[in-house]
């Protein structure tokens, strides 16, 4: 704590500033052909190399690296006193199809650079300093997102395990194929007391910043998300013979629930609730559809208004399609309550914003982030960079190298609060 203004401040353009932005863009090539935007999704075979690359910055950034059970890179700068608890900094490197090059990437080269900024000034931290690129935190095949940080927190349980996808793969066998290890999977799980705080920088994914014109955002909470499938079973019945009044059609009931789900995220403002994936058999133009899978997701900063969004969904899907001969179920996938930026971490970020030249905002985060998962850990705290337009998780994604650099130099600022 004792070493303040250590390093120095890069202008924009600068090498050191140059450097987070050029690896940034070095892993952004590496996309699944014939996807658009830069898709890089957890399973792929894209990602599963692009990590082949995070595992060389991270090694020759100085850091000792492993993969554990759960599939989470780790790259270690040991501590002059190893038995503190380590400062963690991580973020992830997988996208959403269609996705950008930030949401993400942004905080684990961001991560990466201030650790080695510190190691390049021969700075050797009191505290054990962690990288970590956490496998797959965008929703994937299996329904569940933040796979690696669940894991991480002791959440991903063998019922995760045994999710599978639409090809029957179970969840088990994807992480194996990513070099993870399920039947360790115990072993991934961080024990209480081994990490003093978890700290991620991550794109806004809005335009407060943007509209505000700063530079930094320091976030006091992050929004509660519940997902739940729900599967509708009709009957499947040939477009031009069948009345209109004898089908039971599920695309029908899916639609129906849908706008019912629409209605849920318009009431009160305190939340927001979307439909974002449905999928249909036969998915034919001349059939009537049997079958429908859609999944509902709702947000908010409010548990007893996610704990009632959660009522009203089940009374929708109990009563809106059995009106049309439609038989539905609904399964949970994941409920996480809000999560709150711990207060003293919060004053650390603010303070190092301001060191370097910024005065932040402080806004609760709407997207979702490993950070929900740390915080079962240890106290977790975020840093916001602007994104142009507000536009995430679309190829437009975006936040120009001076802007990135900024985060990162307070970043830094903030371990070398923390960890020195
Ligand atoms: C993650 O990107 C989320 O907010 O869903
Ligand atoms: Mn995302
Ligand atoms: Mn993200």
């Amino acid at each position: 704590m004792a070493v303040r203004n250590w390093y120095p401040l890069p202008v924009a353009g600068s090498e050191a500033g140059g450097r987070v932005f050029a690896d940034l863009m070095r892993l952004a090539e590496m996309v699944e052909p014939g996807q658009p935007g830069w898709t890089r999704r957890v399973f792929s075979p894209e990602y599963l190399k692009s990590r082949e690359l995070v595992w060389e910055l991270m090694g020759s950034a100085g850091l000792e690296v492993r993969r554990d059970p759960a599939g989470n890179l780790i790259g270690t700068l040991q501590g002059a006193s190893p038995d503190q608890p380590a400062l963690i900094l991580g973020s992830h490197t997988d996208t959403v199809a269609g996705g950008g090059r930030f949401d993400g990437p942004c905080g684990v080269m961001a991560a990466l650079e201030a650790v080695r900024r510190i190691g390049e000034r021969g700075g050797r931290p009191q505290r054990t300093l962690l990288v970590v690129d956490f496998l797959g935190e965008e929703p994937n095949d299996f329904g569940i997102s933040c796979v690696g940080s669940r894991a991480a927190a002791g959440h991903l349980s063998s019922g995760h395990l045994r999710l599978r996808d639409g090809s029957g793969r179970t969840l088990a066998e994807a992480l194996a194929q990513m070099g993870g290890d399920p039947d360790r999977i115990a072993e991934a799980r961080w024990p209480q007391g081994t990490a003093s705080a978890y700290l991620e920088l991550h794109v806004e994914q809005g335009t407060r910043l943007e509209e505000a014109g700063r530079g930094l955002a320091v976030v006091t909470a992050i929004a509660g998300i519940h997902r739940a499938e729900i599967r509708l079973e009709g009957r499947a019945d040939h477009s031009g013979t069948t009345p209109m009044d004898r089908r039971s059609d599920a695309l029908l009931a899916a639609a129906e629930v849908s706008l019912g789900v629409e209605r849920l995220g318009r009431r009160g403002g305190l939340g927001v609730a979307t439909v974002g994936r449905l999928e249909l058999e036969p998915n034919s133009p001349n059939v009537v559809a049997e079958r429908a899978t859609l999944i509902a997701e709702y947000r908010s900063g409010d548990p007893s208004w996610l704990a009632a969004t959660d009522a009203l969904l089940q009374e929708e899907v109990t009563q809106v399609p059995a009106r049309r001969g439609v038989r539905a179920q609904l399964a949970w996938l994941s409920r996480e309550g809000p999560t709150l930026c711990s207060e003293e971490l919060r004053s650390v970020l603010l303070a190092s914003a301001r060191e370097v030249g910024e005065e932040p905002l402080e806004l609760a985060s709407w997207a979702g982030h490993d950070a929900v998962q740390m915080a079962a850990i240890c106290p977790v705290a975020m840093l916001f960079v602007p994104s142009r337009g507000g536009r995430s998780h679309c190829p437009e994604e975006w936040t120009d190298p001076e802007q990135v650099e900024v985060g990162t130099m307070a970043l830094t600022a903030a371990v070398a609060r923390l960890a020195l």
